[in-house]
């Protein structure tokens, strides 16, 4: 018989953790409602499936599971490094971009100190602040959900470690231009180390959007980029990180010796080179946005542009109910209240052409 409270030997800053709450398995809404179909615009994935070229390296690479994966996902690092024109001693290959995240906090946060990040913005960043024992000072955008530099600015304090930008942002779809992060550099102290998500930065069609890239040998500064968006592969959980020799040299100090797949870091390599898929998904994307925000307008709804894979839709009325109805007809939105949004507002991730106009029809039929 226990005696002793288990949550009681718990660190105390997990006492502020929620515990992160994904989509209901897409099998459990088949069976609850008896759908054969189920749209799932609920998680920024990439609604074209993988690429046929990946299923096809994978086919031929499966064979090779029983050995561990290259720790130091080398051939992947030579790859990336020709497409980003980066040297492969400027790249850590992670589980996933948030794992890139996270190591960046575990090696440069200790508890008590400042971690500096947008609201309403991605839900991990909280968490990763409460699992060091950092502090987490959430900075709100703009009223049409812009970036603020200034208010930015005037959070940094002595105990500011890391700034975290998310750009684009999620769950807004909202960007930092090129020139609010130049003004950043020149006002940030350069003792703050800044993350730069950039999950989407493939999606973006502004000219003026504010990648972190052209700095990362000038500043402190993590870009975190994945293979879970455009790519298609948020299921093998492979992402990377860009940054100076010096910075990645520390990041793998605490990377988990073999933190990826052998299959990912194939499918990852195969992804790459499918250049006509990427092209494809962009236009798919590109379009789907046009038609979504002309329909979802028509209806009454206010969009939020968006230089991502997702549009944060206003309906103007609490949207909990319409949630539900679109569930029971098997097309999954989400609603954002954890990340401080009102029942409002929820976000739509971008689908194929025939998913945008099942979830349009299906919008009309329920209103
Ligand atoms: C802003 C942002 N960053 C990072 C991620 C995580 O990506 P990964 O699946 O590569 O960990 C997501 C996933 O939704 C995201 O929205």
């Amino acid at each position: 018989m226990k005696t002793v409270n288990l949550e009681t030997l718990a660190r105390p800053s997990l006492k502020n953790i929620q515990v992160y709450v994904p989509g209901r398995p897409i099998e459990e809404i088949f069976r609850q409602y008896g759908l054969r179909s189920v749209i799932k615009l609920a998680s920024n994935e990439n609604p074209l499936g993988p690429s046929p070229k990946v299923l096809a390296a994978l086919r031929q690479n499966l064979k090779g599971i029983s050995r561990y994966p290259e720790g130091s996902a080398y051939y992947l690092k030579q790859d990336l490094s020709r497409h980003l024109n980066v040297k492969p001693e400027e790249l850590i290959i992670t589980s996933g971009s948030s794992e890139a995240i996270s190591l960046c906090l575990q090696a440069f946060v200790s508890p008590g100190d400042q971690v500096v990040f947008p609201r309403p913005s991605f839900l991990i960043y909280p968490i990763l602040c409460h699992m060091i024992g950092a502090v987490a000072v959430e900075i709100p955008l703009n009223e049409d959900y812009s970036y603020s530099v200034e208010r930015i600015l005037a959070s940094i304090t002595e105990k500011t470690k890391v700034l975290i930008l998310c750009n684009p942002n999620n769950p807004t779809g909202t960007i930092l231009t090129r020139s609010q992060l130049d003004q950043l550099w020149r006002e940030l102290p350069e003792r703050v180390i800044t993350i730069s998500d950039e999950a989407y930065a493939e999606y973006v069609e502004s000219k003026n959007y504010g990648s972190a890239l052209p700095s990362f040998r000038q500043r402190h500064v993590l870009i975190a980029r994945t293979f879970a968006k455009i790519y298609g592969l948020a299921g093998l959980r492979i992402g990377y990180g860009i940054a100076s020799e010096e910075m990645v040299q520390i990041l793998e100090k605490i990377r988990p010796p073999f933190n990826t797949t052998s299959l990912a870091q194939v499918a990852a390599r195969a992804a790459l080179k499918d250049r006509q898929y990427v092209i494809r998904a962009l236009r798919v994307n590109s379009r789907g946005k046009k038609y979504l925000f002309r329909e979802l307008t028509r209806l009454g709804f206010s969009c939020i542009p968006t230089q991502a894979n997702f549009i944060l839709c206003d309906f103007k009325r609490p949207a909990s109910g319409l949630v539900k109805e679109l569930e029971k007809r098997g097309i999954l939105i989400r609603l954002m209240p954890a990340a401080g949004l009102g029942d409002n507002l929820a976000r739509i991730t971008i689908g194929t052409r025939a998913e945008n106009e099942k979830l349009v029809k299906t919008l009309k039929q329920i209103l």
